[in-house]
């Protein structure tokens, strides 16, 4: 049995959602890195950022990936912005296989449009941020990638039950 199964994705690709349908389906436990981050800092991101700016979230979400990396038996949601540090993929890949959850971003943009909490999202022409944010980091998101699931046109039942039948067919 693999240890950890690690998410990674772009912002408001589902991670979270998806993420905890399947920890249940698989018996696994949940954790979601911006969470646990939130709770260590007793503030929300957009605050971290805000106060703190983004250097001093990187350093944040570095040490919740060294801390996560040590668990067993977990699905783990990351921030969008966690293969920006190579060695917190390290880190995860050591205890887990890393599934990519790939989404288009006219997807990203309608999951997203009604929430102002990604403060790297909140400007004037998000479609277009999106869509620059995303060229950048897709080659990280494909090189890191154990699996990729596109979860564009699923819902999150769908996008789950697509990661656990590749897991379970490569892996389990
Ligand atoms: C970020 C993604 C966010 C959060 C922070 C930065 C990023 O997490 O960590 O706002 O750089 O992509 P989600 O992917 O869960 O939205």
């Amino acid at each position: 049995m693999i240890n950890n199964i690690v998410l990674i994705g772009f912002m408001g690709c589902g991670k979270t959602a998806i993420g905890k349908n399947i920890s249940s389906e698989l018996k696994y436990e949940h954790i979601d890195t911006d969470d646990y981050i939130e709770k260590k800092a007793g503030m929300k991101i957009a605050e971290i950022f805000d106060k703190f700016g983004e250097d001093y979230f990187r350093k944040l979400e570095n040490e919740a990936a060294k801390q996560i990396s040590e668990y067993e038996g977990y699905v783990i949601s990351t921030g969008g912005g966690i293969i920006k540090n190579e060695e917190n993929i390290f880190l995860l890949k050591k205890n887990g296989i890393v599934v990519y959850l790939k989404s288009s971003p006219n997807k990203i943009f309608k999951n997203t449009k009604n929430n102002m909490s990604r403060p790297l999202l909140n400007t004037d022409d998000r479609l277009k941020r999106i869509e620059q944010l995303l060229q950048e980091r897709e080659p990280l998101y494909l090189k890191y990638a154990d699996l990729v699931v596109d979860t564009t046109n699923e819902s999150v039942q769908t996008a789950a039950k697509a990661v656990c039948e590749l897991l379970k067919q490569k892996i389990l």
